[in-house]
């Protein structure tokens, strides 16, 4: 749209400078202040004049109708003035020409704005903490992080996708120790599932006999200080629950540059500690060394207990250091629960006092809602969680009972069946803004009704089949373009925008949606327009648009981490 907008912009700016005498107002300025009509009825695109009336010294309706007079773009068919608004309706050949012939020009390129050449992101999501369940609410870092990976390599840019897992830290004591003393089965044969009883049981226990949790300390010491027994047995949780996350990983199509987690800096803290020390940061509070942030209106940041071991924001601080020097990042994208705002913004403050002013401008946090399965919050401790793993699985087999009542003859069903049904999980969590807080029904997740993924990906495969069976050798005509073919196109105009805002506001839900308005056009377009049956030159035209909607609509399910298959 940003081509159509840019001529219409100019023809609007020649106009200004004739009928006014004044060049105030460039066709920039002109381009940036095209709108949408909010009703389609009104037209297709809308240049309020309000702005210029000072400018031009006459009534925004005043100046609406002069330009109007003897407008003349080959994108526009009509205009009309309502209001202080002067209104454009498409010239539906020139237009749906237009998109076709860039979409092919293009390809899977087509909408990336572009802007990432020659610049670094680094996003650190996903991150759950080792020996602890991969739940429901890794759910949101995990998808958020790379579909906003996939926008921005899609832009462009040189993205590292960095897993920074929760390796580190007491409750790696508390798991040595609980292992010690009630883990029934062979390490070796352990799952994350034995691990996650283990932890439970020691919370259940520590309550009874507090002195469970200084012997977890104790052990924790040890494991700091290299104690082979204690590294190995570390290091084995952390290969058991690798080994979970990754099926869970594989079913979503993602793979991490690196898996450098919290215990990777450990020896790279003290240095970064000694750095906050000789710029005068460091205060001791009741032992503990800390950053006082009272003049940013935050309480003080923690990096030292007083035993001094290290804390989250000390490891996040040292991480970052490393980061910039071993990527030269232009940005570093962190994806968190908002639950984590505070730490961010903290340790990010604490950074730019240490002398790094990349810190304010560079490091991003990206918060997002709470999760509650069917009303009911979670908690780790207590076991009441849903594992990511159990609800693909659930997904999954509800697609396949699906795949067996209506296709049993389709191919590949299990894949198929694995690629609807996480799709579907993952499509219904990325249709709402990140920051809002979600209660994740499952029995809407996995309904096939309405805007689902399942109805995307249906679209998609409906895209697959219509182009296997047309012969498309005649030459399109685009004259023959009516409203739905108009409609239909616009809507994929709109792609190269959608992937812009997403990425400036780092929000997938904005392609989620767009998928949504670009598969209700294409369903329109394919009830009203028929295509197998119609004229050589029509069907040729028609069947242009069908495969610059396998295009777009192929590249915009993968930005949100959903595969396409092309038999459903
Ligand atoms: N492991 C943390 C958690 O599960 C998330 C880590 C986020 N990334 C970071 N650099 N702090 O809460």
């Amino acid at each position: 749209m940003q081509a159509v907008k840019n001529s219409v912009a100019a023809a609007l700016s020649r106009a200004v400078a004739e009928r006014f005498g004044t060049d105030a107002v460039t066709s920039e300025e002109i381009a940036a202040m095209l709108e949408y009509p909010p009703d389609a009825a009104m037209g297709d695109l809308a240049f309020p004049c309000f702005k210029l009336s000072k400018s031009l010294r006459a009534a925004p309706p005043a100046i609406a109708a002069r330009l109007a007079e003897g407008f003349s773009d080959p994108y526009i068919a009509e205009t009309s003035v309502a209001g202080g608004y002067l209104n454009f309706r498409l010239a539906a050949g020139a237009f749906v020409s237009h998109v076709v012939s860039d979409i092919e020009r293009q390809g899977e390129r087509y909408g990336s704005p572009g802007t990432g050449e020659g610049k670094t992101v680094v996003l650190d999501y996903s991150s759950p903490n080792v020996a602890k369940p991969f739940h429901i609410g890794h759910l949101g870092t995990t998808v958020i992080g790379h579909s906003l990976k996939l926008l921005f390599a899609f832009a462009g840019y040189r993205c590292v996708g960095i897993n920074y897992l929760g390796d580190w830290g007491t409750q790696f004591g508390k798991m040595i120790v609980a292992f010690r003393r009630w883990g029934s089965v062979d390490i070796d044969r352990a799952t994350v599932d034995d691990l996650v009883a283990l932890y439970v049981k020691f919370h259940e226990e520590a309550e009874r006999d507090p002195s469970l949790n200084d012997a977890a300390r104790a052990e924790f010491t040890r494991l700091e200080h290299g104690d082979p027994e204690d590294t190995a047995l570390w290091k084995k949780f952390i290969e058991i629950s690798l080994k979970e996350y990754k099926v869970t990983y594989d079913q979503l199509g993602i793979e991490f540059d690196s898996y450098a987690g919290e215990s990777f800096y450990s020896d790279k803290m003290p240095a970064a500690i000694e750095e906050m020390r000789r710029a005068g940061l460091l205060e001791i509070d009741d032992g503990a060394s800390v950053v006082r942030l009272d003049d940013y209106g935050m309480p003080p940041c923690l990096i030292l207990k007083r035993d001094g071991s290290s804390l989250y924001p000390a490891r996040d601080i040292a991480a970052a250091l490393y980061r910039k020097k071993t990527y030269g990042f232009d940005k570093c994208v962190y994806v968190t629960s908002a639950g984590q705002s505070l730490h961010f913004k903290q340790w990010f403050k604490v950074l730019e006092l240490m002398g790094y002013p990349w810190a304010k401008d560079e490091l991003v946090h990206v918060p997002y809602g709470t999760v509650s399965i069917n009303g009911e919050k979670l908690a780790t401790r207590t076991g009441n969680v849903i594992l990511l793993r159990d609800l693909f699985r659930m997904a999954i087999e509800k697609v396949r009972a699906i795949i067996e009542e209506k296709t049993p003859d389709l191919p590949d069903k299990d894949k198929v069946a694995e690629e609807v049904g996480v799709g579907a999980v993952v499509f219904h969590y990325l249709s709402n803004n990140r920051t809002r807080d979600i209660n994740f029904d499952l029995e809407t997740a996995l309904s096939f009704d309405g805007n689902t993924g399942p109805y995307a990906q249906y679209s998609y495969a409906r895209c697959c089949s219509i182009l296997e069976k047309a012969d498309a050798s005649g030459v399109p005509d685009y004259a023959a373009a009516g409203a739905a073919e108009l409609e239909l196109s616009r809507a994929l105009s709109r792609f190269g925008e959608t992937v812009s805002a997403a990425l400036t506001d780092y929000e997938p839900s904005y392609i989620t949606r767009y998928i949504l308005d670009l598969c209700t056009a294409f369903n329109r377009f394919y009830h009203d327009c028929p295509i197998l049956s119609a004229d050589a030159p029509t069907k040729a035209m028609r069947l242009a648009l069908v495969r610059s909607v396998k295009t777009v609509l192929g590249t915009a399910l993968h930005l949100i981490c959903l595969k396409t298959p092309n038999k459903i």
